[in-house]
């Protein structure tokens, strides 16, 4: 695998994302109030909204359009709704946040 660093842990707050913007789309990589960090497609599947500025609870995202939740793990819709967002490996290293940019770009190649 081949890690990209997008920043410090610290920089983004509990509970929070920052917005990637790759070659290939926006990624949204959210920080858990347990510190973990996941990363997933910006883009709601259901009609495009941004899941960065979604509220983050437990592992899971809540679109600020329409209140459809999705896991950070998995990237399914959960409850009633149906979907998916392509999710990303992401990992902690030293503060540090590391994407796996090789899978990035094979995503945008499918
Ligand atoms: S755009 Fe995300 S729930 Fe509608």
């Amino acid at each position: 695998m081949s890690w990209l660093d997008i920043g410090a842990l610290n920089d983004i707050p509990q509970r929070g994302a920052r917005l990637v913007k790759t070659v290939h789309g926006c990624v949204a990589v959210f920080r858990t109030g347990d510190d973990q960090v996941f990363a997933i497609d910006d883009r709601c599947p259901h009609k495009g909204g941004p899941l960065s500025e979604g509220i983050v609870h437990g592992h899971s995202v809540t679109c600020p359009l329409h209140n459809w939740v999705f896991s950070l793990e998995t990237g399914m819709a959960q409850g009633a709704d149906e979907g998916a967002v392509a999710t990303y490996p992401a990992r902690v290293e030293g503060g540090r946040i590391l994407l796996d940019a090789k899978r990035l770009i094979r995503g945008a190649a499918a």
